[in-house]
């Protein structure tokens, strides 16, 4: 589904991701994980067509991504949710997820009936009418993911969403992710919550200062000491 090869970003002088490699296949969860700054939330942004990427290739189903700006990014079927929401604060849930269908042709009762059933899938229907703003920051995230799958994208980038999300939102949040992959989507998953991550993912990738330090299965990553020696030390 997605194949980055060469990927290189740099500002400046920081090189933040340097000659990055892998492929994402169809109905899969890749894991990326790192500590602070090796260059994840940057992957998905040269991804999404936020950052211009400096070098290298990104084809998402054999279209090449780099150069497209975000809104065209999305339209070609890449979600992607953010490590801090960005939800309209002064719009209710349901105005919030009709936002990305705004201008689209079906009828407004249609897409109306379509958030509002997301939102009964995640337990968050009771609160349809409540401003983005009185709600949690995990149920923000969570909204942030159903906003996502109104344009129904077949990749979706999840950055951190399981930061200072309460346990049994996490959960509720899980169960998504599996149900969403079992529908045909695709996932690349940056999370620091490691359980998380290696219940998810098919394949992991360890990035440290940009570049691959380790990938394989939840097994090999876990007992791999050039992981363990970037995010413990020696
Ligand atoms: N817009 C930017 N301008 C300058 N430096 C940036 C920018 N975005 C990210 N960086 C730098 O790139 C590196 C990787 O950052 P980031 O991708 O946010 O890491 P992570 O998500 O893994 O914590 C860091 O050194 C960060 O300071
Ligand atoms: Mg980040």
């Amino acid at each position: 589904m997605l194949e980055v090869s060469n990927l290189h970003k740099s500002f400046g002088g920081l090189v933040a991701v340097k000659s990055l490699s892998f492929n994402v296949p169809d109905d899969s969860i890749l894991g990326l994980i790192g500590v602070n700054g090796s260059g994840k939330t940057t992957v998905m942004n040269c991804i999404n067509g936020i950052y211009h990427a400096s070098g290298g290739s990104i084809r998402f189903k054999s279209e090449e991504v780099i150069g497209r700006r975000a809104h065209e990014v999305t339209r070609l079927g890449i979600g992607r949710t953010f490590q801090v929401p960005r939800l309209f604060r002064r719009l209710t849930l349901v105005e919030n997820l009709l936002v990305p269908v705004l201008g689209a042709s079906g009828r407004t009762s249609t897409l109306v009936a379509q958030a509002e059933a997301l939102l009964a899938e995640v337990d968050l229907y009771r609160l349809r009418d409540n401003y983005a703003e009185e709600l949690s920051g995990g149920q923000q995230k969570l909204v942030e993911l159903l906003r996502v799958m109104m344009l129904d994208p077949t990749l979706i980038l999840l950055d951190e969403p399981f930061a200072g999300v309460h346990p049994n939102l996490c959960r509720v949040f899980i169960d998504q992710i599996m149900k969403l992959k079992q529908r045909g989507k695709s996932f690349i998953l940056v999370s620091h919550d490691m359980t998380s991550v290696y219940r998810l993912s098919d394949h992991i990738l360890v990035l440290n200062q940009g570049e691959t330090i380790a990938e394989g299965d939840a097994a090999a990553i876990q007992n791999n000491p050039a992981v363990v020696e970037a995010f413990l030390g020696r």
